[in-house]
């Protein structure tokens, strides 16, 4: 098994491993370089759902899927993001990821990991970028640091909260659909968190889900908000994960925000096989 790093701060490739069989010591090897590199590609995987599943438990209980419509029959927990299209109908999510975000910052118990397997990529598009939170922090200013210690970021899931974010147009159900999750109510989670295990310090907020400061004021927020959203995706804390077919990759989003780039149309299809790793409470 090899281990090669991929972007400036963040992100490498494994080769040479089989996920369907791994050594304890290869299993561990992997969970390392989880957390040395913030988001790893294992190149070549076979994988079925089930073995997909068996894989994504090692790290911890799984998520439910909020969308349960484009689960894989007999795997609840494996959801499908796709523009593939099946007598006449949609066989994944077509609309996933498209603004900066930590998966379910939004959720009481906020996501540790997700784990993307990618079954078919299209010929052009599909990238996805990710961005370095605790790079993001370390290159901040003392005294934006000092002005955002112990400050706590209003995370919304509904996008008709969020005057920053769209409702994509390929998702004629989409107004309904955030309509009702209105009613969910917001998490409040601080705008620097620590890694459980690297014990790193890392922005979690998010232009996608993180609305409002608690306790202050709208415009007073916005004002640090915005200058924390252009700071947190300065080109040296990105990298761009260009897909290979058989790509499992999986990302810590404890210490990284990532968005999905498009750039694809049907029939040029993209589908993706998705599980989610809970995690704790930021803090
Ligand atoms: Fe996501």
């Amino acid at each position: 098994m090899e281990i090669r790093r991929l972007g400036a701060t963040m992100g490498a490739e494994i080769t040479g491993a089989d996920l369907n069989r791994l050594t304890p010591q290869e299993f561990e090897a992997i969970r390392e370089a989880f957390h040395a590199h913030k988001v790893i590609a294992i190149r070549d995987q076979n994988l079925t759902p089930a073995a997909q599943l068996a894989f994504s438990r090692r790290f911890g209980a799984l998520e439910d899927q909020l969308n349960a419509h484009y689960t894989i029959d007999g795997y609840p927990e494996v959801l499908v993001l796709s523009n593939d299209i099946r007598d006449g109908k949609p066989v994944g999510l077509v609309d996933g990821g498209d603004f900066w975000h930590s998966d379910s910052s939004h959720r009481e118990y906020p996501s540790m990991a997700t784990i993307l397997f990618a079954v078919k990529n299209p010929s052009t598009g599909g990238d996805t970028e990710f961005a370095d939170m605790a790079a993001a922090f370390e290159a901040l200013t003392e005294q934006m640091k000092h002005r955002i210690a112990g400050l706590k970021g209003v995370h919304a899931v509904s996008k008709l909260k969020n005057r920053r974010v769209r409702i994509s147009a390929r998702r004629p159900d989409g107004k309904d659909f955030y309509e009702r999750q209105k009613a969910i109510p917001d998490q409040i989670w601080p705008l620097v968190r620590t890694h459980p295990v690297t014990r790193q310090k890392a922005l979690y907020l998010s232009p996608r889900f993180t609305i409002g400061i608690e306790g202050m004021a709208q415009a007073d927020a916005d004002e640090i908000l915005d200058a924390l959203f252009e700071h947190q995706i300065r080109p040296e804390f990105v990298y761009r994960h260009k897909w290979r077919d058989r790509d499992l990759v999986m990302w810590d989003n404890r210490c990284v925000i990532h968005r999905a780039t498009g750039g694809y149309e049907y029939p040029d299809v993209r589908t993706m096989h998705r599980t989610v790793v809970a995690g704790d409470k930021p803090i």
